[in-house]
């Protein structure tokens, strides 16, 4: 069977999108989780591009051993350098560079003739070379490039030693047919082709990055860039999960396949569900609510008496079971660290020590813990930011005839602090109390509040970004909070958010290098 490399950018390219990003404990964990979903390249990050992205990278380099770590670096020395010495110890590194070829991009983003661009390619892929020998080169705006010039760059940097090269379709313009032919067209104009991995990484500005990555499969593609959810730039990458259950289902047709372990499909996608706040629509394919959910009558009748009727693949293939219900108030210690390790969780004592307490004030409230709710306590536990403030307490005054109000008392420093807030509503009112205590000026950017896990007792999971304008820059945090109070989760999700601006500010800005 002709086996396809999947290549995850989740952590690169899918973290550069709106909402998208990830403090290093929480690129950790998707990391471990990607080594056990088995992708075979995972692009852990831009090492030059922040302190906080080259400790990151490391730490993944550190950590994976299953899979190919990478980094992005420009064709520049100063970020190859990066790249390298956060990969130093990583098994299997990549050092992925890049430069972009197309005449728009040429002419006015790097202001550089197309012979300086082929230097500039062959001398970053000659010094990554020193350091590690899996190199992939990216032709930036590929799909909007000369096939002439494409072929020429790509035989240079062949022979400077790129073992894998990158054809991208960066602003999603290419449909599948036109792909298929230009990816034949430069193969045809450069044989070297021939004796390297040839990778597409497309993106979802026409909502075509599946259908394209999948096509280009016909031009004897052997890479395919993708990630989790189909999160990316702009509208996105191409979906992992769709482009390999695709591979999976149609195999007779695309004949082609992944290593890919689809059982952990889903729980992937709600780990980065859960890391990020950013939910997946519920009709999208593979991962969405919907996407086994059989509505109209004549569909289930049908699926009643043959499921094949209607379901193409099963929900079990992605890892969607029927097991939920894991934990109650009477569990204990070694029941607790049982389930986490089955949900990838390793703990030490201490740490088991931690969730076990934060587990205990769940069931105390709730009477099934799920391990959704495992999961969401967990994912808030990775997150290492210092709690400036803490909630004290919280009484709201609400109903449809008064001005809803808010008292909250905040601890700071082993000092309490309390404010009344006013506001349209009690969570509303909540917001003004903590932006009164804090003394910043706060805008609220998005907030989402969701029920995790079903019945009357279940969680409150919400999700808060707020902003603040530093040095005429608009700087936004996001803060998660879970509690069967849905007030209480609003509160502490505002709260963390407010913590990471504050533990930001301390630490340093972080700088994202200009692509
Ligand atoms: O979209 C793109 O072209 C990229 C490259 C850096 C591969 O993300
Ligand atoms: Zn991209």
């Amino acid at each position: 069977m002709r086996m396809i490399k999947i290549f995850d950018t989740t952590l690169r390219d899918g973290e550069q999108s709106p909402g998208c990003s990830m403090n290093a404990a929480e690129k950790l964990r998707m990391a471990r989780q990607l080594e056990k979903l088995r992708v075979d390249v995972m692009e852990a990050g831009f090492a030059a591009s922040s302190p906080g992205d080259f400790n990151s990278v490391k730490e993944i380099a550190e950590t994976i051993k299953e899979v190919s770590v990478c980094s992005l670096a420009r064709a520049l020395k100063s970020d190859i350098d990066a790249a390298a010495e956060a990969l130093k110890n990583a098994v299997e590194p990549r050092i992925h560079t890049f430069i972009a070829t197309s005449p728009i991009h040429m002419e006015y983003k790097l202001m550089m003739t197309p012979d300086q661009v082929i230097d500039s390619a062959v001398e970053a892929v000659k010094y990554s070379k020193q350091f590690v020998s899996n190199i992939e080169f990216s032709a930036e705006d590929a799909t909007r490039s000369d096939v002439e010039f494409l072929a020429k760059i790509f035989d240079a940097v062949i022979k400077a030693g790129a073992t894998t090269i990158n054809i991208p379709d960066t602003v999603g313009y290419t449909v599948p047919d036109e792909y298929v032919k230009f990816i034949t067209d430069i193969r045809n104009a450069c044989p070297a082709l021939d004796n390297v991995d040839i990778s597409v990484h497309c993106h979802n500005d026409l909502g075509l990055a599946v259908a394209n990555s999948l096509a280009s499969l016909k031009a004897g593609v052997t890479q395919i860039e993708c990630t989790v959810n189909g999160i990316g730039e702009r509208a996105g990458n191409c979906s992992l999960e769709e482009a390999v259950m695709a591979m999976k289902t149609r195999i007779d047709y695309i004949g082609a396949d992944t290593r890919i372990n689809t059982t952990e499909i889903m729980g992937t996608s709600q780990l980065l569900t859960n890391i990020t706040g950013v939910r997946v629509q519920p009709n999208k394919a593979i991962v969405g609510e919907n996407a086994f959910a059989h509505e109209a009558g004549i569909h289930q009748d049908g699926v009643l008496k043959n499921k094949q009727t209607y379901e193409i693949l099963t929900p079990e293939s992605i890892g969607i079971t029927e097991k939920s219900l894991v934990l109650g108030k009477h569990s204990g210690k070694a029941a607790l660290r049982n389930r986490l390790n089955e949900l990838g969780f390793q703990v030490s004592d201490e740490e088991l020590q931690v969730a076990f307490e934060k587990f205990k004030k769940i069931a105390d409230k709730k009477k099934d813990v799920h391990d959704s709710d495992i999961e969401a306590m967990m994912t808030k536990e990775a997150i290492q930011v210092p709690k400036t403030y803490t909630l004290h307490r919280f009484v709201v005054n609400s109903g449809n005839t008064i001005t809803p109000t808010s008292v909250i008392t905040l601890v700071k420093d082993n000092r309490k602090v309390e404010k009344v807030g006013r506001g349209d509503g009690p969570i509303d009112a909540s917001f003004h109390a903590i932006e009164q205590i804090v003394g910043r000026k706060l805008h609220l950017e998005d907030f989402q509040l969701q029920a995790i896990t079903e019945g009357k007792d279940s969680l409150g999971d919400a999700t808060i970004s707020i902003s603040e304008e530093r040095d005429g820059r608009k700087v936004v945090k996001r803060g998660r909070g879970l509690s069967t109070d849905v007030v209480e989760a609003c509160i502490n999700a505002y709260v963390e958010a407010v913590n990471k601006l504050i533990h930001e500010e301390d630490s340093g800005e972080r700088i994202h290098a200009q692509l």
